[in-house]
């Protein structure tokens, strides 16, 4: 992990697995201000949603997407689609703060060429959460996951290779980035709580992530 040591280091941050990166504190106050801007903007052109499963439930998370291909659930299942299903219109691009973004934290990681093509939006309100899963409708799963926190503090979920793995809660922060590649690509992973009222961001009451992925 890129966290830096300390003597208490295992009272708040577990031992992360190879493959597993938490780059702390990566993105300025400004950046996070500049991404949730961003993520507003494409708010208003793809509304967030929350996504029918192939149960007949809905996502707890409300969802869009930006850049060529975004993530999509409903009866038929979960897949990436190069339009919006809900609009018809093409998914917002991605915008350019979100691709210096990406490049800087790729740069900084043991996947310094990542090119993401697509870009998840992942809204939690204080009362959401997301189960413990795989992510496996990319292409080509020799790409990283690269997810941006903002707003509220959230409980993490890492697991291991099968869901009934034990599981360690990593606790993130607005401008923390987590990256799970290589041997941590598939890995079950989750949200398991979002503290609310905790965003050091004016205007959020809920957390979100961007899914940074090579979908295609
Ligand atoms: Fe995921």
């Amino acid at each position: 992990m890129t966290r830096q040591s300390t003597l208490f280091e295992d009272l708040w941050a577990p031992e992360l697995p190879p493959g597993f990166v938490l780059q702390a504190q990566a993105l300025s106050l400004d950046r996070q201000k500049a991404l949730l801007a961003a993520v507003r903007d494409i708010e208003a052109i793809a509304p967030l949603s929350r996504l029918r499963t192939k149960g007949g439930g809905l996502t707890s998370a409300a969802m869009t997407n930006c850049g060529d291909a975004g993530w999509w659930s409903d009866a038929k299942g979960y897949r990436y689609e190069t339009t919006n299903p809900a609009t018809g219109a093409p998914w917002p691009a991605m915008p350019p703060v979100f691709w210096d973004t990406v490049r800087e934290v790729a740069g900084h990681s043991p996947w310094p060429d990542f090119e993401p093509d697509a870009c998840l939006i992942n809204f939690y309100t204080p009362a959401a959460k997301m189960g413990l899963h795989q992510d496996r409708d990319e292409k080509d799963f020799k790409h990283p996951i690269i997810t941006v926190c903002l707003g509220d503090d959230a409980d993490f979920q890492v697991g291991g290779a099968l869901r009934t793995d034990k599981y360690v809660n990593v606790r993130v922060h607005s401008g923390d980035v987590l990256l799970m590649g290589g041997e941590s690509r598939m890995r079950f992973h989750g949200v398991r709580k979002i503290f609310g009222g905790t965003s050091p961001i004016a205007n959020v009451n809920g957390r979100y992530s961007l899914t940074f992925r090579k979908a295609l």
